[in-house]
């Protein structure tokens, strides 16, 4: 299959060797600016187009991948829409639910294939403990608990334009915890603090979050979030069941432990960072993107999915300035 990508930033380049490595083609890069889309089209020797609607309108293109900026996301969806191709958007769909939901509106009457770009759920060892969850092997989930640390705070001009933490960094966590739950939740409650940098409280942002979020039949989840760990990208799992437990651990650098007279052991920390600890994802999803095409399937993460997690982004921000429980 053809593919077209749309941004030649952080997360295209992933998509373009996601796409090669499936099997596939990548039939051109469009960038807004044309320097990085040249750039990356000469190193994976494909074209550079000069405009969206070079890919829009050949015909011998099916897919088209939106990597751009988060505040593009909802047009490229309905004019990748209009022009009949399927779709695979990064996450999140908007900064506005309304935006979103509007976007639905205008497109479902051609019930597109749109998948939704949260990679966490093709990694090996989240979907591992999904599916333990799922099958009832350890019983009933009473407690969730997700950790989700990034190693340092990004440059201030990203959180500008990020749409807030929630939407930005906590909205995977909302998803994985839908995913593992197996639906929404019904309630949340959210707090947060500046701990790490002012400059982010300036812009009416946080660096350290918790979450609480209550399904209907009582169980509990809890996420904690922060900009900074000094110790590496902190990501973990824990799902208490009624009859165990069972968890995801940080993947460390490596397997070495080190003992010394002062320490019994010193292991090697964790990844660097989601490019590192999530790479195999991102390839896992474009072999079931391509899986799901062929057989005729639904998308593995559908629009429905993206628009769930930024309601629930929202109704943590409204927790936050309200201080008060949220229902879902
Ligand atoms: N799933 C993940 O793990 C993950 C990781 C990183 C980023 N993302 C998402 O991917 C998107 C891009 O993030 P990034 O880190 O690659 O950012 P980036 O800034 O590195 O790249 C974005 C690119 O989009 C281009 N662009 C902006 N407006 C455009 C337009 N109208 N038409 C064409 N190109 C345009 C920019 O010039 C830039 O090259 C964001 O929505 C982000 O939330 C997802």
């Amino acid at each position: 299959m053809k593919v077209a990508v749309f941004g030649a930033g952080r997360i295209a380049e992933v998509h373009v060797k996601g796409i090669i490595r499936a099997g596939h083609e990548v039939a051109g890069i469009y960038d807004i600016r044309p320097e990085p889309a040249n750039a990356l089209a000469t190193q994976y020797g494909c074209a550079a187009f000069a405009s969206p609607e070079d890919a829009l309108g050949d015909p011998s293109i099916e897919a088209v991948v939106i990597g751009t900026s988060t505040n593009t996301h909802s047009d490229y969806i309905i004019a990748c829409a209009r022009a009949g191709k399927r779709i695979f958007c990064e996450k999140p769909i908007d900064l506005s639910v309304e935006v979103a939901e509007n976007c639905w509106e205008t497109i479902k009457s051609s019930n597109p294939f749109i998948h939704i770009g949260f990679n966490r759920r093709y990694d090996r060892h989240i979907r591992g403990l999904a599916e333990a969850v799922k099958s009832g092997e350890l019983g009933k989930l009473e407690n969730l608990t997700i950790i989700s640390r990034d190693p340092a705070p990004a440059p201030i001009e990203y959180f500008k334009v990020s749409g807030g933490i929630f939407r930005d960094m906590t909205i995977h966590d909302f998803d994985i915890a839908r995913f593992i739950l197996g639906g929404n939740p019904a309630e949340i409650f959210a707090t947060g603090s500046v701990l790490i940098d002012p400059e982010i409280g300036e812009i009416g942002d946080m660096d350290t979050t918790t979450v609480v979020m209550r399904s209907a039949s009582g169980q509990l989840v809890q996420i904690l979030n922060s900009r900074r760990a000094a110790y590496g990208f902190d990501q973990r799992i824990e799902a208490v069941c009624s009859n165990g437990m069972m968890q995801v651990d940080n993947i460390l650098l490596d397997a070495t432990v080190k003992y010394t007279p002062e320490r019994s052991a010193a292991r090697a920390r964790p990844m660097d960072f989601f490019l590192e600890r999530y790479g195999e994802s991102y390839d896992e999803a474009w072999v079931d993107f391509f899986a799901r095409l062929d057989a005729g399937d639904e998308p593995g993460v559908t629009f429905d999915d993206g628009l769930q997690a930024l309601r629930i982004a929202e109704a943590a921000n409204r927790s936050i300035r309200t201080g008060e429980i949220v229902k879902l």
